[in-house]
């Protein structure tokens, strides 16, 4: 049985489905906060129980029987997020999994200054002294290129701090190849890259926003301050402007620079380029 977490969230919901595609429902479970949330996979013969990783003992019942668990990241700025994914972990171990493949990030090394690059770096060390098989899927960005690039389709410019290159990547495709992986016959142990194969900036994407409109989007790089400042005039708390500041503070150091080929391997098939989805989001 494979187990998946997070899965009335967005990437363990569509691995779950890409899953269902590859192995028959009697042998997927997950492991959810809100039992409710999931009654349209309990309909189609999913195991469905209750989880949370602030509750050991609910993580060790929902995963019973599991062979693999997939443990979806959470994302709570405020929670002790380590100790969560540590409670996590040893449930897994506690109910016998062989191996845990866990969504870690690009570039989660040290000095990282991109702040959940801790949260990840601990929770692989973790891993990594469980005892079972464990697998670190260390995925590209995927955010909504939109949210990335704020409303450049309407002001005609992409004004954002200082950037660098990085392979963004789409949450869908990391999804299916995340099911190719737990599905599959090949082994991934450690940390083990899922990224889009081309790395751009804001700048590369200004001018193929150009191309594909016919009209000039131009790049402006906005003062790391007045940014902030930007941000909390919008109503972004002030202290997760600059949570997202580091993003960009890594990517101009080169952090997330990196691809690789194995997305387009496990998807048997070229991955969306960044073009590709800002071409599909002009045509939406
Ligand atoms: N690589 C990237 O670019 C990137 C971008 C964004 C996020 N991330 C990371 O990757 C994770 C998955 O991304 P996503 O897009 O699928 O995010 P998402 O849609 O917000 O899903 C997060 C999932 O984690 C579950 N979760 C959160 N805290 C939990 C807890 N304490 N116990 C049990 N489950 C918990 C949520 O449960 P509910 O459904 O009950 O809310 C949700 O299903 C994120 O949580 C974040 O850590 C990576």
């Amino acid at each position: 049985m494979i187990v998946v977490t997070g899965a009335t969230g967005g990437l363990g919901g569509a691995t779950v489905e890409h899953l269902l595609k590859r192995v028959p429902a009697d042998r997927i479970g997950v492991s959810v906060r809100d039992a409710a949330k999931a009654r349209h996979l309990a309909d189609r013969g999913v195991r469905v129980r209750q989880g949370s990783y602030e509750d050991p003992a609910a993580l060790r019942d929902s995963f019973a029987g599991a062979d693999q668990v997939f443990l979806v990241s959470g994302n709570d700025p405020a929670a002790d997020m380590v100790g969560l994914h540590r409670n996590a972990v040893e449930a897994a171990v506690a109910a016998g999994a062989r191996r845990i493949l866990y969504t870690s990030q690009q570039g989660a090394v040290p000095d990282n200054p991109y702040r959940p690059s801790d949260i990840h770096i601990a929770t692989e060390a973790i891993l990594s002294d469980s005892g079972a098989d464990w697998t670190a899927l260390r995925n590209g960005a995927y955010g909504p290129l939109d949210q990335v690039l704020g409303p450049w389709q309407r002001t005609g410019v992409i004004a954002q701090p200082q950037d660098g290159p990085v392979p963004y990547t789409d949450r869908a495709e990391v999804a299916e190849a995340t099911a190719a992986i737990l599905a599959g016959d090949r082994t991934f142990d450690g940390p083990t890259a899922l990224t889009a194969p081309t790395a751009v900036t804001f700048g590369d994407l200004a001018e193929i926003a150009s191309e594909l409109t016919d009209r000039t989007v131009k790049r402006v790089v906005l003062d790391d301050e007045e940014w902030v400042a930007d941000q909390i005039t919008t109503g972004v708390p002030e202290q997760t402007a600059r949570l997202m500041l580091t993003w960009y503070q890594a990517a101009r150091t080169g952090y997330f620079a990196e691809t690789g080929p194995l997305l387009a391997e496990l998807l048997g098939r070229e991955p969306r380029t960044a073009a590709d989805r800002l071409a599909a989001g002009i045509a939406a």
